[in-house]
């Protein structure tokens, strides 16, 4: 981003600030105490988790989405770069597995779908970096006590575009309660509550990359999520495996680069 813009952006957040204290006349200590909020939000590594709560949501909004392409959707601040690469599957009856605990908790899930340009023909080899909540609402690498990579990896397309991946059925989560954003929720009497999801970012040559996330009809908070992200055309059915758990399908388009 060039400095014109930045400069301009920044002028006019501090105006509507500005604007703010004045409306409310805004105290000297309330002034103190606002500063306070934030060092201490900074101080505890918090401002990403507030941020992504309170306006990534509309960043998402804001930036244009690829016409045709699947629904682009909020990162979150609990993606990780660099989660193993865990190849393609043979078939659905071979799904890659995301690797998990030998007891991970919850109902086993076999997620399938296939990658597609907006022409519809199939995208071998576009890459799936997954990410998602255990069935506690917890994720790796955030919460302790988890393996570092636990329901984490990057997941290839075959030769048809096609991706059958094993995991567990995530849980809806509350935002993990940390006092700075656990306090300006309750300022703002909003629950913190989150559908559950299963975070996908691709890629694939010539194409447009793709941040997203799946959700599972029927899920109470699809209407009340606290991040305002979850979208109807991001919602998959979870249907009762043969086996033990669920299965899920969702398919994905991605836009040609230039
Ligand atoms: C999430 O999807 O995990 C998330 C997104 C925004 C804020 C907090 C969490
Ligand atoms: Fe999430």
């Amino acid at each position: 981003m060039g400095d014109e813009r930045t400069g301009l952006i920044v002028g006019d957040i501090l105006e509507a600030v500005r604007d703010v204290i004045r409306r409310h006349r805004v105290s000297y200590p309330e002034y103190r105490r606002a500063i306070e909020f934030l060092a201490g939000a900074g101080q505890a590594g918090e401002l990403p988790l507030l941020c992504d709560v309170l306006l990534e949501s509309v960043v998402d909004e804001t930036t244009r989405q690829a016409p045709g392409a699947t629904d682009s959707n909020v990162e979150g601040p609990f993606f990780a770069a660099g989660a193993p690469e865990l190849g393609a599957a043979a078939g659905d009856d071979e799904p890659v597995r995301l690797p998990m605990r030998p007891d991970e908790p919850g109902d086993p899930l076999l997620f399938t779908g296939t990658v597609r340009s907006t022409d519809g023909s199939p995208l071998a080899g576009a890459v799936l970096d997954v990410w998602q909540a255990n069935a506690a609402g917890r994720y790796s690498r955030f919460a302790p006590g988890l393996p570092e990579w636990n329901l984490r990896g990057r997941v290839t397309t075959g030769g048809d575009g096609r991706f059958a991946i094993r995991t567990v059925v995530p849980h809806a989560y509350d935002i993990p309660g940390e006092p700075h954003t656990a306090q300006v929720l309750r300022l703002l009497g909003l629950e913190p509550h989150r559908p559950a999801h299963v975070h996908v970012r691709l890629e694939a040559a010539g194409h447009f990359p793709l941040t997203t996330q799946v959700y599972f009809a029927g899920d109470p908070w699809l209407e009340h999520d606290v991040v305002g992200a979850a979208r109807p055309s991001l919602v998959t059915k979870l249907e009762p495996a043969d086996g033990p758990g669920f299965t899920c399908r969702f398919d994905f388009t991605l836009a040609p680069a230039g």
